[in-house]
Protein backbone atom coordinates (compact mmCIF):
# COMPACT_ATOMS: atom_id res chain seq x y z
CA UNK A 1 0.00 0.00 0.00
CA UNK A 2 1.53 3.25 -0.85
CA UNK A 3 0.49 6.23 1.00
CA UNK A 4 1.40 10.03 0.44
CA UNK A 5 2.63 12.34 3.06
CA UNK A 6 -0.97 13.54 3.68
CA UNK A 7 -2.84 10.63 5.06
CA UNK A 8 -0.52 10.78 8.54
CA UNK A 9 -1.93 9.01 11.43
CA UNK A 10 -0.34 11.41 13.67
CA UNK A 11 0.99 15.29 14.16
CA UNK A 12 3.42 15.55 16.75
CA UNK A 13 4.74 18.92 17.08
CA UNK A 14 8.49 19.14 18.72
CA UNK A 15 9.65 22.22 19.88
CA UNK A 16 14.02 23.13 19.45
CA UNK A 17 15.43 25.49 22.07
CA UNK A 18 18.67 26.31 23.35
CA UNK A 19 21.65 29.45 22.88
CA UNK A 20 22.31 30.99 19.99
CA UNK A 21 24.87 29.40 17.45
CA UNK A 22 24.60 25.70 19.02
CA UNK A 23 23.05 24.37 15.85
CA UNK A 24 19.03 24.25 16.40
CA UNK A 25 17.88 25.12 12.45
CA UNK A 26 20.76 23.27 11.05
CA UNK A 27 19.39 20.10 13.31
CA UNK A 28 16.23 21.08 11.45
CA UNK A 29 17.46 21.38 8.32
CA UNK A 30 19.43 18.42 8.45
CA UNK A 31 16.25 16.22 9.80
CA UNK A 32 14.04 17.76 6.71
CA UNK A 33 15.87 18.09 3.93
CA UNK A 34 19.11 16.53 4.50
CA UNK A 35 21.04 19.90 4.47
CA UNK A 36 23.49 21.75 6.06
CA UNK A 37 24.97 25.12 6.03
CA UNK A 38 28.30 26.10 7.68
CA UNK A 39 27.18 30.01 7.67
CA UNK A 40 23.77 30.08 9.01
CA UNK A 41 21.96 33.40 10.23
CA UNK A 42 20.53 33.61 13.44
CA UNK A 43 16.91 32.85 13.23
CA UNK A 44 14.73 35.71 13.52
CA UNK A 45 11.39 34.97 15.27
CA UNK A 46 9.91 31.34 14.28
CA UNK A 47 10.42 29.03 11.32
CA UNK A 48 8.94 25.06 11.51
CA UNK A 49 9.57 22.35 8.52
CA UNK A 50 7.92 18.86 8.85
CA UNK A 51 8.93 15.21 7.96
CA UNK A 52 7.03 12.11 7.94
CA UNK A 53 8.38 9.34 9.59
CA UNK A 54 7.20 6.08 10.07
CA UNK A 55 6.68 4.69 13.91
CA UNK A 56 5.39 1.16 15.12
CA UNK A 57 3.75 0.93 11.58
CA UNK A 58 2.03 4.56 11.67
CA UNK A 59 3.33 7.21 9.16
CA UNK A 60 3.79 10.33 11.86
CA UNK A 61 4.15 13.15 10.44
CA UNK A 62 6.95 15.01 12.46
CA UNK A 63 6.30 19.28 12.66
CA UNK A 64 9.33 20.89 14.51
CA UNK A 65 9.08 24.89 15.35
CA UNK A 66 12.91 26.40 15.48
CA UNK A 67 12.81 29.87 17.16
CA UNK A 68 15.90 32.07 17.75
CA UNK A 69 18.17 31.56 20.72
CA UNK A 70 18.57 35.15 20.97
CA UNK A 71 16.40 37.38 23.20
CA UNK A 72 16.16 40.32 21.41
CA UNK A 73 14.60 38.23 18.35
CA UNK A 74 12.29 35.40 19.83
CA UNK A 75 8.70 35.23 19.05
CA UNK A 76 5.78 34.68 21.70
CA UNK A 77 6.61 31.66 24.02
CA UNK A 78 3.18 30.60 24.78
CA UNK A 79 2.59 30.24 21.42
CA UNK A 80 5.71 28.41 20.68
CA UNK A 81 5.11 25.99 23.26
CA UNK A 82 1.33 25.66 22.62
CA UNK A 83 0.44 22.00 21.58
CA UNK A 84 3.83 20.47 22.15
CA UNK A 85 4.36 17.25 23.07
CA UNK A 86 8.23 17.49 22.87
CA UNK A 87 11.45 19.40 23.17
CA UNK A 88 14.59 19.30 21.90
CA UNK A 89 17.21 21.19 24.26
CA UNK A 90 20.13 21.65 22.52
CA UNK A 91 23.54 23.18 23.54
CA UNK A 92 27.14 23.39 21.80
CA UNK A 93 29.87 20.41 23.28
CA UNK A 94 32.34 22.72 22.22
CA UNK A 95 30.93 25.78 24.32
CA UNK A 96 30.52 25.18 28.15
CA UNK A 97 28.43 28.34 28.24
CA UNK A 98 25.54 26.82 26.37
CA UNK A 99 25.50 23.80 28.73
CA UNK A 100 25.51 25.85 31.39
CA UNK A 101 22.31 27.76 30.18
CA UNK A 102 20.42 24.24 30.00
CA UNK A 103 18.90 24.57 33.05
CA UNK A 104 17.53 27.74 32.16
CA UNK A 105 15.93 26.84 29.20
CA UNK A 106 14.69 24.01 31.36
CA UNK A 107 12.78 26.25 33.29
CA UNK A 108 10.88 28.17 30.88
CA UNK A 109 10.31 24.69 29.08
CA UNK A 110 8.59 23.76 32.37
CA UNK A 111 6.86 26.91 32.65
CA UNK A 112 5.31 26.92 29.44
CA UNK A 113 4.48 23.59 28.49
CA UNK A 114 2.54 20.32 29.77
CA UNK A 115 3.99 18.25 32.52
CA UNK A 116 4.20 15.02 30.54
CA UNK A 117 6.00 16.69 27.43
CA UNK A 118 8.76 14.04 26.12
CA UNK A 119 11.96 16.21 26.51
CA UNK A 120 15.71 15.25 25.00
CA UNK A 121 19.02 17.05 26.01
CA UNK A 122 20.99 17.36 22.81
CA UNK A 123 24.74 17.82 22.94
CA UNK A 124 25.43 19.35 19.36
CA UNK A 125 28.98 20.25 17.09
CA UNK A 126 30.49 16.47 17.78
CA UNK A 127 32.26 16.87 14.78
CA UNK A 128 34.13 19.34 16.40
CA UNK A 129 36.41 16.67 18.20
CA UNK A 130 39.06 19.09 19.09
CA UNK A 131 37.50 21.79 20.61
CA UNK A 132 34.79 19.82 22.82
CA UNK A 133 34.56 21.04 26.23
CA UNK A 134 31.65 19.28 27.60
CA UNK A 135 32.55 16.04 28.12
CA UNK A 136 29.63 12.75 27.35
CA UNK A 137 29.65 12.00 30.60
CA UNK A 138 28.73 15.77 32.22
CA UNK A 139 25.63 15.28 28.91
CA UNK A 140 24.75 12.13 30.61
CA UNK A 141 25.00 13.12 34.21
CA UNK A 142 22.33 16.62 33.59
CA UNK A 143 20.27 14.36 31.33
CA UNK A 144 19.94 12.09 34.36
CA UNK A 145 19.06 14.36 37.35
CA UNK A 146 16.81 16.06 35.18
CA UNK A 147 15.13 13.11 33.97
CA UNK A 148 15.76 13.90 30.48
CA UNK A 149 16.30 11.48 27.49
CA UNK A 150 20.28 12.53 25.81
CA UNK A 151 21.79 12.11 22.61
CA UNK A 152 24.87 14.19 21.00
CA UNK A 153 24.51 14.99 16.86
CA UNK A 154 26.55 16.59 14.44
CA UNK A 155 24.33 18.40 12.09
CA UNK A 156 27.63 18.79 10.39
CA UNK A 157 28.03 15.57 9.18
CA UNK A 158 24.63 14.30 10.19
CA UNK A 159 25.41 11.54 12.92
CA UNK A 160 22.53 10.72 15.42
CA UNK A 161 20.22 14.13 13.78
CA UNK A 162 17.68 11.65 12.71
CA UNK A 163 18.22 9.06 15.73
CA UNK A 164 17.60 12.31 18.29
CA UNK A 165 13.87 13.30 16.44
CA UNK A 166 13.16 9.24 15.89
CA UNK A 167 13.80 8.62 19.32
CA UNK A 168 11.54 11.53 20.76
CA UNK A 169 8.84 10.10 18.07
CA UNK A 170 8.97 6.88 19.51
CA UNK A 171 9.03 7.72 23.04
CA UNK A 172 5.61 10.14 22.62
CA UNK A 173 4.13 7.40 20.58
P1 LIG B 1 19.94 30.84 16.54
O1 LIG B 1 19.05 30.84 15.37
O2 LIG B 1 20.68 32.14 16.71
O3 LIG B 1 19.26 30.45 17.81
O4 LIG B 1 21.12 29.71 16.26
P2 LIG B 1 20.95 28.15 16.00
O5 LIG B 1 20.95 27.41 17.28
O6 LIG B 1 19.79 27.89 15.12
O7 LIG B 1 22.31 27.77 15.25
P3 LIG B 1 22.54 27.50 13.67
O8 LIG B 1 21.90 26.24 13.24
O9 LIG B 1 22.20 28.74 12.94
O10 LIG B 1 24.13 27.23 13.66
C1 LIG B 1 25.05 28.21 14.12
C2 LIG B 1 26.42 27.93 13.48
O11 LIG B 1 26.92 26.66 13.92
C3 LIG B 1 26.40 27.87 11.94
O12 LIG B 1 27.57 28.46 11.46
C4 LIG B 1 26.38 26.38 11.64
O13 LIG B 1 27.03 26.08 10.43
C5 LIG B 1 27.19 25.82 12.82
N1 LIG B 1 26.79 24.44 13.18
C6 LIG B 1 25.55 23.98 13.47
N2 LIG B 1 25.58 22.68 13.75
C7 LIG B 1 26.87 22.29 13.64
C8 LIG B 1 27.56 21.05 13.80
O14 LIG B 1 27.00 19.99 14.12
N3 LIG B 1 28.91 21.06 13.59
C9 LIG B 1 29.59 22.18 13.22
N4 LIG B 1 30.91 22.07 13.01
N5 LIG B 1 28.98 23.36 13.06
C10 LIG B 1 27.64 23.42 13.27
Amino acid sequence: ETRSADDYDMLLKVVLIGDSGVGKTNCLSRFTRQEFAQASKPTIGVEFATRALTVDEDLVKIQIWDTAGQERYRAITNAYYRGAVGALVVYDVTRSPTFESIPRWLTELREHASSDMVVMLVGNKTDLTDQREVSVQQGQALAEQEGLMFIETSAADGSNVEAAFTRVAGQIH
